[in-house]
C-alpha cells in the first residue's frame, strides 16, 4: 500500500481510471464530450492554479520572514521554483481550457466583448479577469521571480526592484481570483 501511494504517477492514473469509470457509467445522463471534458480538464487546471497561488500567499510568503536565514535556501532554491513551474504552465492551461468551452459553446466572441447578455456576459467578466490573472502570471510574477530567485542574473537593485512588482500582482491575481470564481461557478451557460 505505501509502495502504492509512494507513486504519485501511479496514484494519477488510477484516479483517472476512476474519473473514466464515472463517465462510463452516467455517460447515459452526462455525455462525455468535447464540453464536459474541456470543463473537467479546466478544472483541474484551474484548481492547480489557484491552489498554488493561494499556497503562494497564505502560507509561504508570511512565513518567509520567520524562517532563519540558513534555512531560506531550502524555499527559494526548492520549493518555489517548482511551485512556479507548476503556477505558470497550470496557468496557462487554464486559460486554453477557458477559451476551448467557450468556443465549443459557441459563445467566446460574444462574451469576451460583453455583447451577449445575462450570463454570457458575466462568464465575459470572469474571463477577462482571469486572462489579466494570467497575464500576471507569465509576463509580471514570473519575470520578477526570476530575478528574486536568482534563476536569471540580476542586480541587487534590480532584485530589490522585482519583489514588490511580484508582491502587488500576486496579491492583485488573489483579489480578482475572488469575483472572478462567482462568474466561473454562476453562469452556467451549458
Ligand atoms: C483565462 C482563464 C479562464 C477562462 C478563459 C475561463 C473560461 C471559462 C468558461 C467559458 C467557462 C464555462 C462557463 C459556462 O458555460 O457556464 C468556465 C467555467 C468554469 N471555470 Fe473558468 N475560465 C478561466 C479561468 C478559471 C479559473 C482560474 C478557475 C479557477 C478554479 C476557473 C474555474 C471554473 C469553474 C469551476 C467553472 C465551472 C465549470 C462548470 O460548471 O461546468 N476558471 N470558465
Amino acid at each position: 500500500m505505501a509502495k502504492l501511494f509512494g507513486n504519485l504517477h501511479l496514484v494519477m492514473a488510477i484516479g483517472l481510471v476512476a474519473a473514466l469509470a464515472l463517465m462510463l457509467g452516467f455517460g447515459a445522463y452526462t455525455p462525455v464530450d468535447s464540453n464536459s471534458v474541456a470543463r473537467w480538464l479546466h478544472l483541474f487546471f484551474g484548481v492547480l492554479w489557484i491552489g498554488l497561488l493561494y499556497y503562494l500567499n497564505f502560507v509561504q510568503v508570511p512565513t518567509m520572514p520567520s524562517i532563519p536565514d540558513e534555512q531560506k535556501g531550502a524555499i527559494s532554491k526548492h520549493i518555489a521554483p517548482k511551485v512556479l513551474f507548476f503556477f505558470r504552465w497550470a496557468a496557462l492551461l487554464t486559460v486554453v481550457t477557458g477559451l476551448w468551452i467557450a468556443m465549443v459553446n459557441g459563445y467566446m466572441i460574444e462574451a469576451l466583448t460583453f455583447s451577449g447578455e445575462g450570463a454570457v456576459d458575466l462568464i465575459g467578466a470572469g474571463m477577462w479577469m482571469a486572462l489579466v490573472m494570467a497575464f500576471n502570471v507569465w509576463f509580471i510574477i514570473w519575470p520578477a521571480q526570476k530575478k528574486v530567485l536568482g534563476i536569471v542574473e540580476a542586480s541587487a537593485e534590480e532584485k530589490a526592484a522585482a519583489a514588490p512588482r511580484a508582491l502587488i500582482a500576486s496579491r492583485t491575481n488573489v483579489l480578482l481570483s475572488i469575483p472572478m470564481m462567482w462568474a466561473m461557478v454562476s453562469a452556467n451557460l451549458g
